[in-house]
């Protein structure tokens, strides 16, 4: 039976209950489209709830679903902030209004200009360069010079890249678009074709094992790739990684391309001020730091420390055009890309 003690404690815990739910504030939150998948952005996500209360509530998906979705959305769409692993895709988000200008201070100062939107509508989040990964017994590095040089004769069945398919090979193209010309870069892409060792199938990390595999000599593909072979948990990944160097082309002229992750408010973000403490979050020092040592990319804050292994392969030239410039030229690169026969 209960005694009346019991009653009042009873009633004490229901009061107690009432009220704590009368108190409840609305749910502090951020909706992040992203078509980076990596467990390190998940775990910066969950350190920026832990610091501010601030949920992050991450759809993941292919960034040119993503920004179908966003478009077929509108303003209805709950995306805040939209986040891509290419520079190109920024670009094709902006071009449909999918973006709003977010410029803080602290953005202007910790991400280098050639990173971010000069109007900005993004900014990088992490920089990866597009390297030439060679077989070290059978490629001397002194034979390596541009992304131009990879159409000589030397070259002849020994390339080895993925398809034209991939963000990170139109933007590439783009680059090459941008430096050289239309035409030039339409003579690039076929002598590509011509050299490679096989039709292109697969990811960047396919690149690299086939090389070792023997099918070729040299690959194209991005640095962090290379980190996440040589610290794999399975052995024959870090064995194919071992038999390779890192080579950074075009350190004589404009520099090594490079790409960034980026990151930009959604025009129809309702949780703006949200949406912009995480992308500062995502720029500061720590949070760069991280990103790098996670998933071996390049921090795009100069303040950040780069992890062992990056500094291991060494400092680069980097072409420093404005990366928003390269979206421009994506359509070119595609006819490109169509006319060379590089599938
Ligand atoms: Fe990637």
């Amino acid at each position: 039976m209960m005694n009346i003690k019991h009653l009042f404690q009873l009633i004490f815990l229901a009061v107690i209950v009432l009220a704590a739910n009368s108190c409840k504030e609305p749910v502090e939150e951020v909706n992040v489209y992203s078509g980076r998948h990596y467990r390190s952005d998940e775990d910066l996500f969950r350190k920026f709830t832990e610091k501010t209360g601030i949920r992050v509530n991450l759809i993941k998906a292919d960034s040119d679903q993503l920004i179908n979705r966003m478009a077929m959305e509108g303003d209805r769409s709950p995306a805040d902030l939209f986040i891509t692993a290419d520079v190109g895709r920024i670009a094709q988000a902006l071009d449909q209004n999918l973006l709003q200008q977010a410029v803080t201070p602290f953005i202007l100062e910790n991400v280098p200009k050639n990173l971010r939107d000069p109007d900005g509508y993004w900014t990088g989040l992490t920089k990866r360069a597009r390297v030439i990964v060679y077989h070290l017994d059978r490629v001397d590095p002194e034979q390596l010079s541009t992304y131009e040089d990879l159409v000589l004769p030397a070259w002849n069945g020994k390339i080895l890249v993925r398809s034209s398919q991939s963000h990170y090979n139109q933007t590439l193209l783009a680059s090459i678009v941008a430096a050289n010309g239309y035409d030039q870069a339409l003579q690039w892409a076929e002598g590509v074709v011509d050299n490679m060792a096989q039709p292109p199938r697969g990811n960047d990390r396919d690149q690299v094992k086939a090389v070792a595999a023997g099918a070729g000599d040299l690959a194209i593909v991005n640095t962090y790739y290379m980190g996440l072979l040589l610290r794999s948990s399975n052995e024959e990944e870090q064995q194919v990684a071992e038999q390779m160097g890192i080579f950074f082309p075009n350190q004589n002229d404009r520099g090594a391309h490079v790409n960034v992750s980026a990151i930009a408010l959604a025009s129809s973000s309702k949780n703006k001020e949200n949406a912009m403490q995480l992308i500062e979050f995502l720029l500061e020092k720590e949070s760069q730091e991280l990103l790098a040592s996670a998933n071996y990319e390049y921090p795009v804050n100069p303040n950040a420390e780069w992890p062992e292994l990056l500094k291991s392969w060494g400092t680069f030239k980097e072409d420093d055009i404005n990366l928003s410039r390269l979206g421009d030229y994506i359509p070119e690169s595609m006819k490109i890309f169509n006319e060379a026969g590089w599938n």
